[in-house]
C-alpha cells in the first residue's frame, strides 16, 4: 500500500515539532545508556593513570583503577565494557604468546572485574597486534601475515580469555575461519555460553591512529592491514564477511569504523537481521573531541546526536570512547 499525504496546508510537518512533548512523541529512535560499550585502556601497577595523547580525555589505567570504571559503567546502566592491554614491549614477541599467558593485563583485569562487578558484561579482542613484536594482528613470516598459523595462536588466546571470564570474544583480527575456530574451541571446552561479536566488517581504516598509539603498537607496526582489513570502497564484501562469520557462530556482528560507514551499517542490519554494532574508533573520538575541545562543537550536544545516527542507521550498539559521557547526559534528560 502506497502511503498517501496530503498536500500543504493540510499537511504542516512542523505540527509535530512545535513542542518538547510531541517531539518525543513522534521520535522514532532512542539511544540509551544500554545500548553503549566503553572501551578502555589497561596498564601494569597499582592506583595509575596515563593519558593518551592523541586521544583526549582518555587514559590508560592500571587494574584497581579500571575496576573502579566498571563500577561506574554499572552505576550509569553501561552494560559492558571493551579491554585493551597496553603490553610491555619486552612481552612482545614474533610469536605473540603473551596473548594466552593466563595473567596478562586484560585476563587479570576481566577476572578482577568479574569478582567486583559481576554483572558488569567483559568483551575482550580476540587479535594478536598487542601482543606481537611485529605489530600485526597475525603471525608474520618473510612480511606475509599467516591466516592458519594465527589461527592457532587465536584459539589459544580466546581459550585464555574465557577461563578468565570473559563474557564476549571479540574477533578484530580479520583472519578467515577464525569464527569457526574459537566457536568450536568454546563448544569443546564447556564454554559454549561464552559468545562472539565479531569484528565481521573491519576496513583497513587511518581512523585507527589513535588506538594503535594507546595499545602502543604505532612503533612496532611494519606496513599496513591491508592484506587482511577490507578496503574502504567496498560493501558487497562487507555481506560476504558477515554471512561467513554468522555461519560459522558469531552471535553479534560488527562494523568499524563508526561513523565513516554507516552505509554499511544499515545494509548489514537488512541483509541479516543480526544483533548489529558499530564501534565508533579512536580517530572518530580524537576528531570530535578536538573539536569540543577548540571550542568549535558542543560536546553534549554533539556526543548524543553521533550516537544516535548509529541508532537510526540500525546498529543495536555503539562501542565509544563517549560512553560515560553520554551515559552521564542520558540521565539528566
Ligand atoms: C586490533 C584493534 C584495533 C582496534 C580495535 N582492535 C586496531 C587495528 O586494527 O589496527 C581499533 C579501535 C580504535 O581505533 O578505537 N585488532
Amino acid at each position: 500500500m502506497q502511503p498517501r499525504f496530503a498536500p500543504f496546508p493540510a499537511a504542516r510537518p512542523r505540527r509535530l515539532r512545535q513542542a518538547p512533548w510531541v517531539r518525543d512523541l513522534v521520535r522514532e529512535t532512542v539511544l540509551t545508556p544500554a545500548d553503549l560499550i566503553w572501551p578502555m585502556f589497561v596498564i601494569d601497577g597499582v592506583n595509575g593513570e596515563e593519558p593518551i595523547p592523541s586521544m583526549p580525555g582518555v587514559s590508560r589505567l592500571t587494574v584497581d583503577r579500571i575496576v573502579e570504571q566498571a563500577r561506574r559503567a554499572a552505576d550509569l546502566g553501561i552494560p559492558c565494557v571493551a579491554l585493551f592491554p597496553y603490553t610491555d614491549p619486552a612481552k612482545k614477541t614474533p610469536g605473540a604468546e603473551e596473548a594466552w599467558n593466563p595473567d596478562n593485563l586484560v585476563n587479570t583485569a576481566t577476572r578482577a572485574i568479574k569478582q567486583a562487578v559481576p554483572n558488569m558484561g567483559v568483551l575482550l579482542d580476540v587479535a594478536l597486534d598487542p601482543y606481537n613484536s611485529d605489530g600485526h594482528d597475525g603471525i608474520v613470516r618473510d612480511g606475509v601475515i599467516l591466516n592458519d598459523e594465527t589461527l592457532a595462536a587465536l584459539e589459544k588466546q580466546a581459550i585464555a580469555q574465557a577461563e578468565a571470564g570473559c563474557d564476549i570474544q571479540g574477533p578484530s583480527d580479520m583472519m578467515d575461519g577464525r569464527v569457526g575456530v574459537i566457536r568450536a574451541a568454546m563448544e569443546a571446552r564447556g564454554f559454549q555460553d561464552v559468545m562472539i561479536m565479531s569484528y565481521a566488517v573491519k576496513y583497513a581504516s587511518a581512523y585507527y591512529g589513535p588506538f594503535r598509539d594507546a595499545v602502543g603498537a604505532s612503533g612496532a607496526l611494519k606496513g599496513d592491514k591491508k592484506t587482511y582489513q577490507m578496503d574502504p570502497a567496498n560493501t558487497d564484501e562487507a555481506l560476504r564477511e558477515a554471512a561467513m562469520d554468522l555461519e560459522e557462530g558469531a552471535d553479534m556482528i560488527m562494523v568499524k569504523p563508526g561513523m565513516p560507514y554507516l552505509d554499511v551499517c544499515r545494509r548489514v542490519k537488512d541483509a541479516f537481521g543480526a544483533p548489529t554494532y558499530a564501534y565508533q574508533v579512536s580517530g572518530e573520538y580524537a576528531m570530535i573531541e578536538g573539536a569540543i575541545r577548540a571550542g568549535w562543537l558542543d560536546g553534549d550536544k554533539v556526543v548524543l546526536e553521533t550516537l544516535m545516527a548509529f541508532k537510526r542507521a540500525g546498529c543495536d550498539g555503539i562501542l565509544t570512547y563517549h560512553a560515560a559521557r553520554a551515559a552521564e547526559l542520558l540521565a539528566i534528560k
